[in-house]
């Protein structure tokens, strides 16, 4: 059985995204950022044993650390990262708000993937991070949001230097631009956008189980599996 652990899995494209991979025949270790949000214990009932939740925070290094134990304790390798947990930000002009963005966005997936790198390394080998399109430099036509936009070109970068780090071992990649997504990144679910998370997370999904013929070239894939530059 394929094992996957998922970051910012409470709502959201996080939690559709359980449900695809669950149904696809994976064992998934949900990140519960979230524990006072009912959604994943519902899912847990549905699915039993092939989805363990474990509490994650990965703005936290302890948090982080005690994830990856957990999952050591249980696993001999894990196959997959996919690291969802994300954050808007609040107003700019506050430095710890946005230093958590960059806590969550960028250094999040960093230490996830320090933690999780010998069970990575004794599985399959893929990791995959939600970017945006927020972060692409060269097509940019954002005049604000400067700290978000900042943490997804950064995260980007950090996937580039994980790409050139890893590629030789045999890891390879998936940096994915969700779309604008009807999900809960203002704090409440929102009305405005183009897919529902269920529709982002459908072609996620397929896009991080699917081989490519080459995985020698880092791609940024939108959910209309477009190439965006980056
Ligand atoms: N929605 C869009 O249109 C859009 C577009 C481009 C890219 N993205 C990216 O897509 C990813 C998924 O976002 P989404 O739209 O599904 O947003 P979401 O509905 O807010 O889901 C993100 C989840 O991550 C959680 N989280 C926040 N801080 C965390 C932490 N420190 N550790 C672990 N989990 C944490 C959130 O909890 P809280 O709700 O408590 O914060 C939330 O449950 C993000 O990386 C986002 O930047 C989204």
């Amino acid at each position: 059985m394929n094992i996957v652990v998922i970051t910012g899995a409470d709502r959201g494209c996080g939690q559709a995204l359980v449900r695809y991979f669950i149904e696809g025949g994976w064992r998934v270790y949900a990140g519960q950022f979230m524990p006072e949000w009912k959604e994943l214990e519902q899912l847990k009932e549905e699915f039993g044993s092939d989805l363990i939740l474990m509490p994650l925070d990965v703005s936290d290094d302890a948090s982080v650390k005690a994830a990856a134990e957990f999952v050591g304790a249980r696993e001999e390798n894990i196959d997959m990262l996919v690291n969802v947990a994300g954050i808007a930000g609040g107003a700019e002009d506050n430095a710890d708000a946005w230093k958590q963005v960059f806590q969550v966005n960028v250094l999040g997936p960093l230490r996830m993937t320090e933690a999780f790198l010998a069970l990575l390394r004794r599985g399959k080998k893929r990791i995959c991070v939600y970017s945006s399109e927020a972060g692409s430099i060269t097509t940019q036509p954002r005049e604000d949001g400067f700290v978000y936009s900042m943490s997804k070109t950064a995260v980007n970068m950090e996937m580039r230097l994980m790409f050139n780090r890893l590629r030789r071992e045999g890891f390879t990649f998936r940096i994915y631009h969700p779309g604008w997504v009807r999900s809960y990144m203002s704090g409440v679910r929102s009305r405005e956008g183009v897919y529902e998370p269920e529709e982002s997370s459908a072609s996620a999904y397929l896009q991080f189980v699917t081989d490519r013929p080459c995985e020698d070239v880092l791609l940024m894939m939108d959910v209309k599996g477009e190439i965006w530059p980056f």
